[in-house]
């Protein structure tokens, strides 16, 4: 991207990251959830932030249906826009960890280097990638938003996985087979890794 913002000067914050997680006794990371249309990323996401928030966690999702409704509203699903609306999301989920939150983001985000950027915004260890693998026939099947059957008859060009390519994770943090395991299974994996990775404490579970 080219910065257009010229002549702006950072201002320090007085309250800093370390301040709000201390605050909220729990370290901030991005759980970033990668997988298909219908592979599970926004209900996993949106399971894990309800277990966490009950256990007094502060967390909050970014989901690619609800930010392409505003932040995102300008943008389709070209190549380009896909990029621009993972860039976008990177900036945004790198904000929140500042303000001290357990930020989990559900796109697809197709592309691997697009991954990468977001993951190089943030310092080593603070971007957990979570592929959810999940057959496309088995998205298919169960087409909650019924978007494929849509797609396959020539409805939504570019729809991912049909005439838009998806790039799947090589070394994600965690992989989680949404199609073998149950919700509550796939949720406890997710809250491993964050233990795993000392971000919360073990006394939650
Ligand atoms: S991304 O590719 O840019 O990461 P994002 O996650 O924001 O996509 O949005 C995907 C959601 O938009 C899908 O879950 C689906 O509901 C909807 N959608 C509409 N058109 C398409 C399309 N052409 N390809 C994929 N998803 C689409």
């Amino acid at each position: 991207m080219v910065i257009k913002s010229t002549n702006t000067v950072w201002h320090p914050a007085i309250v800093t990251r370390s301040d709000r997680e201390a605050l909220h006794e729990h370290k901030s990371v991005i759980l970033w959830f990668t997988g298909l249309s219908g592979a599970g990323k926004s209900t996993l996401a949106h399971a894990v932030e309800d277990y966490l928030h009950k256990t007094g966690i502060s967390t909050f999702v970014l989901d690619g249906d609800n930010v392409r409704r505003g932040l995102c509203g300008d943008l389709g699903f070209s190549d380009g826009d896909r990029v621009e609306n993972i860039r976008r999301v990177g900036e945004l989920a790198k904000l929140m960890i500042e303000a001290g939150i357990i930020t989990l983001t559900a796109f697809i985000s197709p592309f691997k280097s697009d991954r990468n950027t977001a993951r190089k915004l943030v310092p080593r260890g603070d971007f957990l990638e979570i592929y959810c693998q999940c057959p496309i026939e088995t998205c298919e099947q169960r087409d909650v938003k019924g978007l494929y059957k849509k797609a396959r008859a020539g409805e939504i060009p570019f729809f991912t996985g049909i005439d838009s390519p998806y790039e799947a994770p090589e070394q994600p943090e965690l992989i989680v087979n949404t199609h073998e395991q149950t919700l509550n299974e796939s949720v406890k994996t997710v809250v491993n890794l964050l233990i795993q990775q000392g971000i919360i404490n073990n006394n939650i579970c």
